[in-house]
C-alpha cells in the first residue's frame, strides 16, 4: 500500500509511543537509496571506511568479537544531494519526535556502516553510561534485494538484557528502525554477504 511521508512519519511516532521502537517501509525512495548504497561503496574504495571502534567516542581500539563494520561519519562539509535528501527528512522526524515526546532532540549525528560477510556487533546500547546524549536510533538499511537466507538480521531484545524475547528485522534496503537508545539492547547477526546501513542518532545536547 502506498503511504505519504506524513503517513510514515506519524507510523513512527505511535509505533514509539506505544513500544519504544518502530519499523518504516521506503522510509525514502529507491532511487536515493541505491544512490546512498553506492556512495557507501565508493567511499570504502577510496579509503574512507574506516574499522569502528567500541564504547563511548569509539575510544576503543576495533575488535572483530565485538563489531567488525566499517563506517564513515557524514560531514556537513562534504554533504551530497542523496544525503541531503536524507538529512532533511531526519530532521523532519526530529522535530516530530519532539513536538510529540518532548525529548528535546538537539541535534544527530549519522554514519555510513559496511558489515563485511561474517562481521557481527554484539549485543549493546546505544547510550553509553557516561554519556547518555543518544536518545533515538534509526538505522536504515541500503541492501538491494535483501533475502532471509543472508542473515544480517538487527535483533532487538524486548526485556533489558535478558536474551528472550526478542524481534529480528531483516535489513531491506529502504527500511528504517528506529528505538529508544536507552531502552533496547540489540545486536547485529553474522550476514553471509556484505551489509550496508546509514544510521542516525537523536542527541540531547552536550
Ligand atoms: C549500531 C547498530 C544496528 C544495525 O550501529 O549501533 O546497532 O542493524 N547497528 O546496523
Ligand atoms: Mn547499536
Amino acid at each position: 500500500m502506498y503511504t505519504t511521508t506524513t503517513q510514515k512519519t506519524e507510523q513512527l511516532i505511535a509505533g514509539i509511543a506505544e513500544n519504544g521502537y518502530a519499523v518504516i517501509e521506503h522510509f525514502l525512495p529507491p532511487a536515493t537509496i541505491a544512490t546512498l548504497a553506492s556512495e557507501a561503496k565508493k567511499l570504502q574504495e577510496i579509503g574512507e571506511m574506516h574499522r569502528a571502534g567500541t564504547g563511548q567516542n569509539s575510544a576503543a581500539k576495533p575488535d572483530d568479537s565485538i563489531r567488525g563494520d566499517f563506517i564513515h561519519w557524514l560531514d556537513e562539509a562534504s554533504i551530497s544531494h542523496a544525503q541531503q535528501e536524507y538529512l532533511q527528512r531526519m530532521e523532519s522526524l526530529r522535530e516530530n519526535l519532539n513536538r510529540n515526546f518532548y525529548l528535546g532532540l538537539f541535534d544527530i549525528e549519522s554514519h555510513f556502516a559496511i558489515y563485511p560477510p561474517g562481521a557481527i556487533y554484539r549485543k549493546h546500547l546505544d547510550q553509553f553510561q557516561e554519556n547518555k546524549h543518544r536518545q533515538v536510533s534509526c538505522i536504515l538499511y541500503l541492501n538491494d534485494a535483501w533475502r532471509h537466507e543472508n542473515g544480517g538480521q538487527l535483533r532487538l531484545y524486548l526485556d533489558g538484557e535478558k536474551p528472550m524475547p526478542y524481534l529480528d528485522f531483516e535489513p531491506v534496503g529502504g527500511t528504517m528502525v528506529a528505538f529508544l537508545s536507552g531502552r533496547f539492547y540489540h545486536e547485529v547477526l553474522p550476514a553471509k554477504q556484505e551489509r550496508l546501513s546509514l544510521t542516525g542518532w537523536f542527541r540531547t545536547r552536550a
